[in-house]
Formats: C-alpha cells, sequence, structure tokens
C-alpha cells in the first residue's frame, strides 16, 4: 500500500499540471529530416508502425472507457477528454506522418471494441462492479503506458545509434516526455481504488487481468503479437524478458497481488511476453513482412520514390 493517501484532489492537480506542461504537439513543429530513410526503413519500420497504429488507437481507448465504465467520475473524464487523448492522437499523427517521410504505408488503426467491453459494461451498473472496470481500466492503462516510455527510450537510444539524431529529438524525444505523467496518472488512480477495494473484487480484478491481459496494441491478435514480438526482439528486450516484465508488472504485481509469494510481476504478463517472441520467431512479423528474415535482420528494399534526407 502507498505511503501517503492519494486524495482526488491530489489526482486532478496532477491531470492539471500535465495539461498545462504539455500542450498537444503541434504537426508543424517537428522536424522530419532524415539522414537515410532506406536504413531507418529496414531497420525500425515496423516498430513505427506499431508505434503510429498504437498511438492512433486512442480514440478506440476512449470509446472503450465509455463502454466499460458508464458514469466516467470527473477526474477519469478530465484526463482522458483534456488531456491525454488530445496528446495521445498528436503521437499517433507525428509517427504516421514519419512513417510516409521514409516510404513506409500509413497506420490503420482498429476501431473495433470487443464483446467483453461491452459485458463488462452493462454489469458495471452496479457500482461494485464498476470498480472492478475501473480497476481493469488503470491497470491496463498503467501497463500501457510503461510499455510505450520503455519502447521509447529504446528506440531513442537505436536512433541515435544510426545517427538519425533529429529524428530522435525532433519527432521521439517530445512524445516520449509526455508518457511518464499518464503512467503517473493511472498508478495514482489505482493505488486509491485499491485502497477501497474489498477481497472479492480483488479477487474478480486477478481473474480478469489473468483472462484477458495483452501487450498494448496487440488486442489479443495473433497479427499484432508477431508485430510486437518483433519489436521486442528488435529493442533487444527478449534477451532478460524476466527484467522486462518485471518493469512493466511491477504495479500491478504490487496493488493487485499484494506481491504474493514474493511475486516481482504477474505469470501472464511473462506468459504474453514469450508468447510474442515465439509468434514472431516462428512466424516473422504480421506487417512489412517482406523486408526482415526471421531472425528480425532487416533485408533493406530500395523503393522508387524520392525521399526527403538531410542535406
Ligand atoms: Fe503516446
Ligand atoms: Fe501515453
Amino acid at each position: 500500500m502507498p505511503k501517503k493517501e492519494v486524495t482526488a484532489q491530489k489526482i486532478h492537480d496532477h491531470v492539471e499540471r500535465l495539461g498545462e506542461l504539455y500542450p498537444p504537439i503541434p504537426l508543424s513543429s517537428v522536424d522530419f529530416t532524415v539522414r537515410d530513410p532506406e536504413v531507418l526503413r529496414s531497420r525500425y519500420g515496423h516498430v513505427l508502425n506499431y508505434l503510429a497504429r498504437v498511438e492512433l488507437e486512442v480514440d478506440r481507448n476512449v470509446l472503450e472507457i465509455l463502454a466499460v465504465i458508464p458514469g466516467v467520475g470527473e477526474n477519469d473524464r478530465f484526463f482522458y477528454q483534456d488531456v491525454w487523448q488530445p496528446q495521445e492522437i498528436q503521437h499517433g499523427l507525428i509517427l504516421d506522418q514519419l512513417c510516409l517521410e521514409v516510404g513506409l504505408p500509413p497506420s490503420t488503426p482498429s476501431l473495433h471494441i470487443g464483446l467483453a467491453h461491452y459485458l463488462l459494461g452493462a454489469l458495471a451498473h452496479w457500482a461494485p462492479i464498476q470498480d472492478v472496470s475501473r480497476m481493469m481500466f488503470y491497470l491496463s492503462g498503467a501497463s500501457t503506458e510503461r510499455q510505450a516510455v520503455l519502447a521509447y527510450n529504446s528506440f531513442t537510444a537505436g536512433l541515435k545509434e544510426l545517427g538519425e539524431d533529429a529524428i530522435a529529438e525532433s519527432v521521439v524525444h517530445p512524445i516520449k516526455r509526455q508518457e511518464p505523467g499518464h503512467f503517473a496518472f493511472y498508478r495514482m488512480s489505482a493505488e486509491r481504488l485499491a485502497a477501497r477495494m474489498r477481497p472479492w473484487q480483488m479477487w474478480l480484478v486477478q481473474q480478469l487481468r489473468g483472462y484477458s491481459y495483452n501487450l498494448v496494441g496487440t488486442n489479443g491478435e495473433e497479427r499484432y503479437k508477431r508485430d510486437i514480438g518483433g519489436l521486442l526482439v528488435t529493442f533487444g528486450l527478449d534477451r532478460d524478458i524476466e527484467a522486462y516484465a518485471r518493469e512493466i508488472g511491477r504495479l500491478e504485481a504490487r496493488l493487485v497481488w499484494a506481491n504474493r509469494n514474493g511475486m516481482e510481476f504477474p505469470p501472464y504478463i511473462l506468459d504474453r511476453m514469450n508468447e510474442s517472441v515465439e509468434l514472431y520467431r516462428e512466424k516473422g512479423l504480421y506487417s512489412v513482412p517482406e523486408r526482415f528474415d526471421l531472425e528480425g535482420h532487416a533485408v533493406p528494399r530500395r523503393t522508387a520514390e524520392p525521399l526527403r534526407t538531410a542535406a
């Protein structure tokens, strides 16, 4: 349990500060100068496509929130409507533009909402279940934001190694620095809610998380699991996958499982990671598959169109 009590006011102030600190990034402020589009596309094209799509799916995430939390509270609304959605959609538009700049296809975000969301939403008209729904929303938000930060950290390092400093500093950095504040919102909200949840509610959260946990942007679909497996391998996160699971699952292990038997991360998180990496190794990427071999080594391919490069 957290040492200091998290109050609604504290969460509200945090969201307000995020809104003031980080206005949505205008597309016009971004420098899309790429030194070598072909190398960037070959090495990180699949990553770029994946991240752009996930960011653009923010509108689906908003619909999911509305579906699973009938009568959403003021702090939640303030966060997702006034701060989070406007920031995230710009992340998506900027990354999507970078895809186009380096000759990748535009992203195709999925706006489909699963039946489970509607079902949970229908049950959530009963207040104790609504708390369960809200906890699910906070936990998946926290997991998602943590994955985003770590992906952007790795991406920045990779871009710098390629000498793509403009892209690292003008595209990825401004996006990356907005993500920890989102994580903090979910963490504080989950901590506050956890403090008043009954054991049966927590038990239900445990069951639902175990059943429905997915890595960011996979929506439980095999094609996206293959792609995020490729992302994990490209960033070398598969080399110490337990350390990665610990980074993503620490909060959930503490809040939902009370670190039972020394648990550092819930086992389903590691399971999903291993599953994705295995699917990738077995079947390769779903998107832009022709550019990669099964080990994740890029197979560069020339494009006919002229691309913008550094002078
Ligand atoms: Fe984002
Ligand atoms: Fe975010």
